[in-house]
């Protein structure tokens, strides 16, 4: 090599030797822009809403969108309220909102553009509770306020917090958030035979069969059949007047409710209803739906609303297997009267209960 070679080398190239440097750098902001921006914003691929979208926007009656006056922003519904909030508690963290192929017991399957609406989404990524697509209808609004504030005493052995801090207005738009979940999936008749095998308790059939043959759960008659039915199925775990102590519940670790307890004062007649055809998970409770008809649930729920509550649970020994021995233990401690033998009585004098035939 020669001193003027060198010299050559080192002599500044002008602009020619930028071009290609600066031509690599303006073409990779050109794909990374055609892929990051350009192609999802392709009108075409644009996911429109799909006929289960929700909206969780204010609309004037036009169909225009409402704007806050300050922000210019579309006003949330109610349940838009509870989406936001639902956003906020991270329930998220532990509920997902996507149903896959594989997917047991959750219901219908969640398709492209069933969120287009929702910004940011909350599809959740993990399944620490139960899948929520298909929440909505599944339970009553009141289920859901009491579940929310004590999740362990719908579900013992629940790990999801108590909301109970949030207040009641709070409560009842995040219930309207959960009320829509999947809610036109589930009012699509071409839907119904998935839920009917899932969700036997979304079956309509089922409910009006229920609403048809609901027995006047105030009459004696009913409670009188009712009562009959409670002997013979869950006297056994529940005792024979409805203490918690049957001679099954002495060997079992989750015992069978007291319903002397104060707080069943407070059930209504569909919770009770309810309670008895689903059951207790994790618990030995059956889904008496299984084996009871409707009305039969119903004449238990007439039965169950006379069972006597006092102050404070009424706590007796457990009952005996012997069946001799049964008869004898099944009077109410001194003193305590159940509505359903004043019921009865009433009855009695007025001529009216006493049959089984509650129609
Ligand atoms: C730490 C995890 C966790 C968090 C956070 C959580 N959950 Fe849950 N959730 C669960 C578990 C576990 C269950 C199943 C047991 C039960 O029913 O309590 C459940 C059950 C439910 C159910 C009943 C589903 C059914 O059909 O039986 C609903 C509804 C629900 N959660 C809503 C919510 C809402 C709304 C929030 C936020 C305010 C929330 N969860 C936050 C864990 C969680
Ligand atoms: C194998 C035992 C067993 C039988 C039989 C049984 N239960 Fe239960 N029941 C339980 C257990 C256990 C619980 C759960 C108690 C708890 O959650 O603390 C329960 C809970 C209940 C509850 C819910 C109470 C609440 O706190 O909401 C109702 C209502 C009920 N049973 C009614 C019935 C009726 C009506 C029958 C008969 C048709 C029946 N049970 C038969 C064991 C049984």
């Amino acid at each position: 090599m020669s001193d003027d070679n060198n010299k050559q080398d080192l002599k500044p190239q002008g602009i020619k030797g930028y071009l290609l440097p600066a031509v690599v750098v303006a073409f990779s902001f050109a794909v990374i822009y055609t892929v990051v921006v350009a192609i999802p914003n392709l009108p075409s691929l644009k996911s429109k809403p799909s006929e289960y979208a929700i909206e969780y926007i204010e609309k004037d009656k036009d169909g225009s969108i409402k704007r806050d006056s300050k922000t210019g922003k579309p006003v949330p519904n109610q349940a838009g309220r509870g989406r936001a909030i639902y956003a906020r508690e991270g329930c998220f963290y532990c509920h997902s909102q996507f149903v896959r192929p594989q997917d047991r017991d959750f219901g219908s399957r969640v398709r492209a553009g069933d969120y287009a609406n929702e910004t940011p989404n909350v599809l959740g990524t993990s399944r620490t509770g139960p899948d929520l697509s298909n929440e909505g209808g599944k339970l009553p609004d009141e289920w859901h306020i009491a579940h929310l504030k004590d999740p362990r005493f719908y579900t013992p052995g629940s790990i999801m917090p108590s909301f109970s801090f949030l207040s009641d207005e709070e409560l009842k738009d995040l219930v309207a958030y959960l009320q829509t979940l999947g809610r036109k999936r589930f009012d699509d008749p071409a839907n119904r035979h998935i839920y009917e095998a899932y969700f036997p308790e979304a079956d309509e059939a089922f409910w009006k069969a229920s609403e048809h043959h609901k027995p006047n759960v105030d009459s004696a008659a009913a409670a009188n059949a009712g009562a009959g039915i409670y002997r013979q199925n869950c006297a056994v775990c529940h005792g024979l007047n409805g203490l918690g102590n049957g001679p099954n519940a002495l060997a079992m670790a989750k015992k069978p409710a007291n319903f002397s307890d104060p707080k069943y004062k407070k059930y209504s007649n569909e919770t009770w209803y309810w309670r008895v055809a689903e059951g207790v998970p994790g618990t030995r409770m059956p889904r008496w739906k299984l084996k009871l008809e409707p009305q039969q649930m119903w004449y238990l729920v007439a039965f169950l609303k006379t069972l006597p509550q006092d102050e404070k649970p009424i706590i007796e020994p457990y009952q005996s297997i012997d069946s001799a021995a049964w008869q004898s233990q099944s009077a109410l401690p001194a003193g305590i009267v159940s509505n359903y033998e004043k019921l009865s009585a009433g009855a009695a004098k007025s001529g009216t209960g006493g049959s089984t035939n509650a129609h």
